[in-house]
């Protein structure tokens, strides 16, 4: 099997990078960060990828007249490099449909909570403060909405009565680490299928190619 040639978008720390860095190095994942593309130019993400000598693209909104012409470059960049999967990892913005369209059923999106409970910028916080006694991480196709779209895998992480955000937090990001590379590694083998909302993981021997 070819490595799977992913295109990684980041705003900041990039811990979830690193994980897809490390799995693909020790051959965990079949699969080869080609591109990662920032929209925050202090990005710690982008020294990650400098570090891994993968290509780091720093892309500013604020150089673009339009949402719609910021993501076209997004969608060049991802294309230039030959990126067959997009994976949103800790990237703070909605994505524009020039990159949807350009990679259809072919982007994925990370989530610090269970959809559809906390979307936004703070799920980790969110979830703290309404009390939950259970939470978790999301991986999800991404569509036009935020935090949106139909669920790949989701894993819960319980909150504990002394837990704090940071607690919390490092708890929720261990089992990022390990579910957004296990649903990489579902779409390299062909095992999913989306149905609706629903996505379907199918058996390691009926592996099929998603359209
Ligand atoms: C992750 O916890 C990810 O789920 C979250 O940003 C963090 C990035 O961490 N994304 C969202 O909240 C999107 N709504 P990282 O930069 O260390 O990988």
């Amino acid at each position: 099997m070819s490595a799977l040639r992913l295109g990684v978008l980041v705003s900041g720390s990039g811990s979830n990078l690193q994980a897809i860095l490390d799995k693909c190095a020790s051959g965990e994942l079949p699969a080869a960060v080609t591109v990662v593309v920032s929209d925050k130019a202090d990005a710690f993400a982008l020294e990650r990828a400098a570090r891994a000598r993968v290509s780091a693209v720093h892309i500013n909104r604020k150089d673009f007249e339009s949402a719609a012409s910021f993501n076209e470059e997004i969608a060049r960049i991802l294309i230039e490099h030959g990126v067959e999967l997009v994976i949103m990892a800790g990237y703070m913005r909605l994505l524009g449909k020039e990159v949807l369209d350009a990679f259809p059923n072919r982007v994925f999106n990370l989530h610090p909570a269970l959809l559809p409970s906390f979307p936004g910028a703070h799920g980790i916080v969110d979830a703290l403060d309404f009390g939950v006694k259970v939470t978790g991480v999301t991986v999800h196709f991404a569509s036009d909405v935020f935090d949106d779209g139909p669920i790949i895998l989701q894993e819960a992480v319980p909150v504990n009565d002394d837990d704090n955000e940071e607690s919390l937090a490092a708890r929720i990001h261990a089992a990022e680490h390990c579910v957004l590379p296990q649903a990489i590694k579902l779409f390299a083998e062909g095992r999913l299928a989306i149905e609706g909302r629903r996505v379907r993981v199918l058996p390691e021997k009926d592996k099929s190619v998603i359209p």
